[in-house]
């Protein structure tokens, strides 16, 4: 996660793509309008040119002066006055820009932007453009998640709108869930990728390689109705499925029984129970790496019940007999001259996370193991935001709290780099 100051690991990747590029930035009202001063200072510092519209009610959150200061360019608010559209219209305005971009995005301007009302500057600035436009949505959780504005931002997509999907989180108005603004460091990564797009070696480090990922809990029968399970819920298996195929990896998925939706590029394989989730893993074989974020049973009842277990008046409940489950990931990376170039375990422990995780490392011979702590307290399990650190044989490497598929990008950034 990137700090409002001090230099992030995406500014330093950023080396100076978008010199000489122009952004038009539309800051609308909203408690996030501070984070436009962020993300100015980043493309400033890229050599970008940025000029400012504020709407009305952002100059109730930042001061145009602080705007100016950071853009070194004067700031445009007024549709109606004449010295600015004397120095430069509204029309001049998009036209001398490379790409206009709304953050924070309020509820409000999406609605005039679907609408294509032009009551201010900032709207009919957006009205005029014929230059591609990039918004970051901020807004209480509730009117992010209303029907009105999801359709808005479902008709803006159509429409070829890019949008950078607000993250989760406590929020200034005292609630927690989706709504705030995107860092500025993404926004400037999603303005580098309109911009200044990579070429496809950076862009595709794991083209041509094949990536195995297990994702979700496993389901073991007791009867036909009954089953062992637990409360994984798959985000972070599924983010990383996401997040190789991004880089241009052939993934395929081994996924227990999840709500979440497959993720779009993949091929996915459901399986229940532990011993087909293996069977699954071992028929994808050869691949060049296998990640292994499923929470998979331990144990397996012995004999499944043919016909429900049935509760009988004054008979005592009936004893389950465990059997261990096989461990698939200790096979996999056991599999001799398939087994693959890099084996990456993940390590869920309420107590003792670290010596379980190094021993889980050797154990397992894994390469690296992803260490987690899942106590309750801590809301990973099932939840939108995960604190892991790296365990391998060259030492442990803590990360910050952040969003799973932000885990989920920098872990598969450090396979590609691993794998060369
Ligand atoms: O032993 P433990 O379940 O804590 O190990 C966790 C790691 O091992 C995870 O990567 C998990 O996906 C993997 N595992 C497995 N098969 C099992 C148990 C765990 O692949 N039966």
């Amino acid at each position: 996660m990137t700090s409002a100051v001090g230099t992030s690991a995406a500014e330093t990747l950023a080396t100076a793509t978008l010199a000489g590029k122009r952004v038009l930035l539309v800051v609308s009202g909203g408690i996030a309008a501070y984070k436009a001063l962020e993300l100015i200072r980043l493309l400033r510092k890229q050599g970008c040119g940025v000029t400012c519209v504020m709407t009305r009610h952002a100059e109730r959150f930042v001061t145009p002066l602080s705007l100016q200061a950071l853009s070194e360019s004067k700031v445009y608010a007024d549709l109606f006055s004449l010295t600015d559209e004397s120095e430069m219209g509204h029309i001049q305005l998009s036209r001398a820009a490379d790409l206009l971009v709304v953050a924070p995005a309020s509820a409000d301007i999406l609605a005039k932007m679907t609408a294509g009302l032009a009551d201010d500057l900032a709207s009919t600035v957006l009205l005029a453009t014929d230059k591609p436009v990039l918004v970051a949505p901020a807004m209480n959780v509730r009117m992010w998640l209303h029907p009105a504005t999801q359709a808005n931002l479902s008709l803006l997509r159509q429409r070829g709108v890019r949008v950078i999907d607000p993250t989760e989180g406590a929020m200034a108005c005292n609630e927690f869930g989706p709504g705030r603004l995107a860092e500025p460091a993404d926004i400037l990564t999603a303005i580098e990728g309109i911009l200044a797009p990579a070429p496809a070696s950076v862009r595709t480090p794991l083209a041509g390689r094949h990536a195995l990922v297990t994702s979700g809990p496993t389901h073991e029968p007791i009867d036909p109705v009954r089953y062992i399970a637990n409360r994984s819920s798959g985000r972070q298996g599924h983010a990383i499925a996401a997040a190789l195929a991004a880089l241009g990896a052939r993934v395929t998925l081994v996924s227990g029984p999840v709500s979440v939706p497959d993720p779009a590029g993949v091929t996915v394989r459901h399986v229940e129970t532990a011993r087909e989730m293996l069977d699954a893993c071992q028929t994808a074989l050869p691949v060049d790496v296998a990640v292994f974020a499923a929470a998979v049973a331990d144990w397996r009842v012995e004999q499944e019940s043919a016909g429900k277990i049935k509760k009988q008046p004054g008979v005592e409940p009936p004893s389950l007999r465990l059997v261990p489950n096989p461990d698939i990931l200790a096979a996999i990376a056991a599999a001799g001259p398939a087994r693959p170039a890099l084996v990456v375990g993940f390590a869920a422990e309420t107590d003792d996370l670290m010596a379980n995780a190094q021993s889980k490392l050797r154990r397992k011979n894994a390469d690296w193991i992803v260490a987690n702590d899942v106590s309750p307290a801590t809301g990973i399990m099932g939840g939108a935001q995960n604190v892991v650190s790296i365990v391998s044989a060259a030492g442990i490497e803590e990360w910050p709290r952040m969003d799973k598929d932000e885990v989920a990008r920098r872990l598969a950034q450090r396979i590609a780099a691993s794998l060369g």
